[in-house]
């Protein structure tokens, strides 16, 4: 077997095509795919999206910078609020805002949200805030984040938010990263019915960002903060005495590549690398997709993206994506299980939440509860669920099917990064044939590949490297401040493409299987194996809810594998359960793939966006000290890991 490809062993033979109803009234079909790269980019562009100016080229194209729909003037705050209002659709809701605190609730309409929107803008105006005035938003989960965001794009001021659960620290790197001089934040958020605070770490931070001028702070849990003379004020001393009237506070033309945000994102550094999102390819690629992948019918759907704001799946699929489209979301701000394991179950029923996108991370902690917090709710209205942020265990993608989608709806396996800006590749929901594990074809207009270590091709079946061949309106525009970097992360692994980071392969029908990131990869005995499928194998057997794997130095088989195991609630770690579990994956993939030991945990380490550290389990499966824990979202676990990583010698 070759080394330059990562083997392939799990066998997935589950089916699920379109029904017939799906497929009748369904927005994408399938001839898109077949519509050449240049007319259907050129055709959504002209159909998504209102211009003030036309654009006059589609596409200039050179490597690695793109520039797209060039000549154009655009406002995005335009796209999304003011043109909606007055197409007449002011009265309909655009988010169902939901606050942790059971009962707090508001249903916002376009209207109101162009209201608050025009009144923010013209207060950062008063402040100096204009085009080109990079501001930093560190805010909770609420309908003042939006605002701020669409404020900002209203005037051309670029953004940066930074999701509420960072550290002071993280926050300043990135403030001064960008040089922003205004910061957007409150005064708390809640989490879990406690609180974060939001200012303090913000004042924290600002002891190193001079260059941050204004701090306006939102009032969400009126704690009494502490104001800096001069600097500080309220977000209703921003606003008061404002003019809510959309023609007191025009929006801004911005070029087709005037720079929308900047968003921070992790990379092998310690540095975060600032992701450069530009204005009009941005707002078409997210309007285009979230309309085709989520088949959204904005009169009569209600959509939720359970996702973050802070997070890229929320600038995309909770604020531009839906809003450019006319949708009525929800938006929650806490967590599922506050305060009891049904709130998600609770908002589905009570809003007929129709669409529901989530993260794999997600669905297994549900899985872990259970499936009679579920069943305890109406879930009838749902009509499609998405997934997105990890590989998607099979057994994972079979529980959403069953208990949440009631066994009918379409589920779509969404695979994008912070880097990509939309979905690209992903199962259209009345065309595409669905496989439990399998996030399928690339989206029309899209072209990814996947090749071995010499940059060829990798036939069916094969694993490598996922690749991207041809740009896409919402692709990065680079790493803020850092052209060396952008071209080396991504464009000179394999020349002419685009390098994602992650092992894929694709079966005999062409449809792509995500293998997780190309550094997660184990190499046992000369063979390349993937995490996601040693876990998959080990989250089909039924006492195990979740797993996270990975390889340990071992001098005779170059690596050997080590499992975390989490299992489900009333299961117990024992000595046969291990075997059995060693031997359940002897029997799915085979027994190169075994575990050499299996630790059984309680939870696994985890990023603040879900996504499992794999480095921190291999520090402990290595017993070295801790790397970098900043992204931790709870750094207690590891700790308690390495203590039961010792306690359970190896097997083998
Ligand atoms: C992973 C989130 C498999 C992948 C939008 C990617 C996925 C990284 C999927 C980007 C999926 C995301 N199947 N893996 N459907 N979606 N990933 O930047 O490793 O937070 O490179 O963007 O998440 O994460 P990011």
């Amino acid at each position: 077997m070759s080394d330059q490809t990562i083997e392939t062993l799990f066998a997935e033979d589950r089916r699920y095509p379109p029904s017939p109803e799906f497929a009748a009234q369904a927005n994408a079909t399938a001839d898109i795919y077949d519509v050449p790269f240049e007319d259907f980019w050129a055709g959504e562009g002209r159909k998504r999206v209102t211009w003030f100016e036309p654009f006059t080229s589609l596409l200039e194209w050179e490597l690695p910078y793109a520039k797209w729909y060039g000549g154009g003037k655009i406002n995005v705050t335009y796209n999304c609020l003011d043109r909606h209002v007055e197409a007449g659709l002011g009265d309909r809701v655009a988010y169902y805002y939901e606050g942790e605190p059971v009962g707090e609730r508001a249903a916002i309409t376009y209207s109101q949200l162009l209201e608050e929107v025009v009144k923010a803008a013209n207060g950062l105006k008063a402040l100096g805030v204009g085009k080109g005035t990079p501001v930093g938003i560190y805010m909770g989960m609420g309908p003042g984040l939006p605002v701020a965001m669409l404020a900002c794009a209203r005037l051309g001021a670029p953004h940066t938010v930074v999701f509420g659960g960072f550290s002071a620290e993280a926050l300043a790197d990135r403030l001064n990263d960008m040089r922003c001089e205004v910061l957007l934040t409150q005064d708390e958020s809640y989490r879990r019915g406690q609180i974060v605070p939001l200012k303090r770490n913000a004042d924290e931070a600002l002891v190193s960002c001079p260059g941050v001028m204004k701090v306006v702070v939102g009032q969400r849990t009126r704690a009494d903060v502490p104001m800096v003379e001069g600097r500080d004020l309220t977000w209703n001393e921003l606003v008061e005495g404002q003019s809510t009237d959309a023609g007191s506070c025009p929006c801004e033309p911005m070029d087709s590549e005037d720079l929308l945000y900047l968003l921070y994102t992790s990379g092998t550094t310690a540095k975060p690398k600032g992701i450069v999102h530009t204005t009009a390819g941005y707002l078409v690629g997210v309007a285009t997709t979230h309309s085709m992948i989520f088949d959204l019918k904005p009169e009569t759907d209600v959509y939720w993206c359970a996702a973050d704001i802070g997070w890229v799946t929320g600038h995309s699929y909770i604020v531009y994506g839906p809003l450019c489209n006319a949708a009525t979301s929800v938006l929650y701000e806490g967590v599922p299980d506050f305060p009891d394991k049904d709130r998600w179950w609770d908002l589905v029923e009570r809003y007929k939440v129709t669409i529901l996108y989530t993260a794999p991370t997600a669905i297994r902690a549900h899985m872990k509860w259970g499936p009679e917090h579920a069943a305890k709710h109406d879930l009838s209205s749902l009509r499609l669920l998405g997934t997105v942020g990890e590989p998607i265990n099979p057994e994972a993608w079979m529980w959403y099917r069953e208990h949440i989608g009631l066994d009918r709806t379409p589920i779509v396996d969404t695979w994008w990064q912070t880097e990509t800006g939309m979905v690209l590749i992903t199962p259209l929901p009345g065309v595409t044939t669905t496989k439990p594990g399998s996030a399928t074809k690339p989206f029309p207009g899209i072209e990814a590949a996947v090749v071995d270590d010499r940059g060829e091709e990798v036939g069916p079946g094969g694993g490598g490297y996922l690749v991207l061949k041809k740009p896409w309106p919402a692709m990065l525009r680079g790493i803020y401040g850092d052209d060396a970097r952008y071209r080396s992360t991504y464009w000179e692994r394999f020349s002419g493409m685009y390098f994602a980071g992650d092992g894929a392969r694709i079966d005999e029908d062409g449809d792509f299987w995500l293998l997780g990131r190309v550094d997660d990869v184990m190499n046992v005995s000369g063979h390349r194996i993937s995490t996601i499928e040693v876990e998959s194998a080990l989250v089909d057997h039924p006492s195990v809810a979740e797993a996270a794997v990975c390889g340990r130095n071992d001098a005779l088989t170059g690596q050997a594998i080590v499992a975390f195991v989490t299992l489900m609630r009333g299961e117990e770690g024992s000595v046969e359960r291990l075997e059995e579990l060693r031997n359940h994956v002897a029997v799915k993939i085979g027994p190169i793939a075994k575990p050499a030991n299996i630790v059984f945990t309680p939870e696994l380490p985890k990023t603040r966006s879900g996504k499992i550290m794999r480095r921190l389990l291999r520090d402990v499966a290595e017993d070295r000290p801790l790397g970098d824990t900043t992204t931790l979202a709870d750094p207690a676990v590891v700790a308690e890991i390495a203590d039961r990583a010792v306690a359970q010698p190896a097997d083998e």
